[in-house]
């Protein structure tokens, strides 16, 4: 089915597996007032603990306003959103152990950086949870060379005197320092060089994969999402408007076209196989994929 799927399933019936449940979310931005601005319209998602989900759409069609409800840095004015567990549409939900369960990196992650060095700012959350110095200076290390930076060189620096890259990677590294098992990451890779991109993704795949950590991620780059992504869901104008596995979505071109959003050139050419009357399967999504496949049609030809 194409449409985003609208099924309601009360709250008190939601099964262990699920990590994110929004069911009518509407969230408008200055509600009441002359400046208005309706920013979610009715948004019915399940996701499931595990999963690696991309929400993609064009500029101000809701993707930050709907991530920044995961951890409740927006609160929810009318709907119902569960994560792991937490109802967020009360009044006063537990806020500390929701946001030590979702992690997050914000769209602009300078802003995220506060303190005077690399390691007070990586230790920011685990010393709000009350872990001890030396366990947290352990995990702090840990985290930052999870994401590639050699703590010993970059621990005593100041954030804002790292480059971009260094900064995604050290708001990362914060988050990842708490264990999170939703990891949130609002367009992660912008602005980055194709190396620093893809160390980012493959760090956050294998987490993924390794360590089950459901990954819900925003992003305007078509290749990343449908190389990445299992799943991707489409906003437009605060609605959620697809909800398909990116092989899915990506055959779709002119309706992918008409949201001003791009096909992925891996996809292009797989629709174009596909239109010559040569059928790859669903799963195969990146080159390698696409290569082996392709030797598979050519050895079952050839036999
Ligand atoms: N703080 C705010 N006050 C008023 N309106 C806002 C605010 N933040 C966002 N909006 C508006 O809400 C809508 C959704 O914005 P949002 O930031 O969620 O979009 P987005 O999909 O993340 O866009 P982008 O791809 O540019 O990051 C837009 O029309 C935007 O102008
Ligand atoms: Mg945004």
């Amino acid at each position: 089915m194409s449409r985003a799927e609208k099924v309601a399933v009360p709250k008190t019936e939601l099964p262990q597996n699920v990590a994110i449940y929004a069911h009518g979310l509407d969230f408008t931005y200055n509600p009441k007032s002359p400046f208005a601005k309706q920013a979610l319209c009715n948004v019915d998602v399940t996701i499931e603990k595990g999963e690696f989900v991309a929400i993609v759409g064009h500029t101000g069609s809701g993707k930050t306003t709907f991530v920044q409800h995961l951890n409740a840095l927006i609160r929810v004015q009318k709907g119902e959103l569960t994560v792991l567990g937490h109802d967020l549409s009360v009044r006063k939900p537990d806020l500390k152990a929701l946001r030590r369960q979702v992690g997050m990196v914000f769209q602009y992650p300078e802003y995220q950086l506060f303190a005077d060095t690399v390691l007070d700012d990586v230790c920011f959350g685990l010393k709000n949870f009350g872990i001890e110095k030396d366990k947290r200076e352990q995990m702090a290390r840990d985290a930052l060379e999870l994401v590639g930076l050699d703590f010993d060189s970059v621990k005593a620096k100041s954030p804002f005197d790292l480059s971009g890259g260094e900064k995604r990677r050290v708001a990362l590294a914060g988050v990842l320092a708490m264990k999170p098992q939703i990891l949130v990451m609002d367009e992660p890779t912008a602005g980055l060089d194709p190396r620093g991109k893809e160390e980012i993704l493959s760090l956050v795949s294998q987490l993924n994969r390794e360590e089950n950590i459901t990954v819900i991620m925003v992003s305007h780059d078509m290749n990343e999402v449908f190389e990445n992504a299992k799943r991707v869901l489409v906003f437009r104008d605060g609605r959620l408007d697809y909800d398909l596995p990116p092989r899915e979505l990506f055959r779709k071109e002119e309706e992918i076209a008409s949201m001003n959003l791009e096909v992925p050139s891996m996809a292009m050419f797989l629709n174009e196989l596909e239109r010559s009357g040569f059928a790859i399967e669903d799963d195969c999504l990146t080159v390698e994929e696409v290569f082996q496949a392709v030797l598979r049609l050519k050895e079952a030809r050839d036999a």
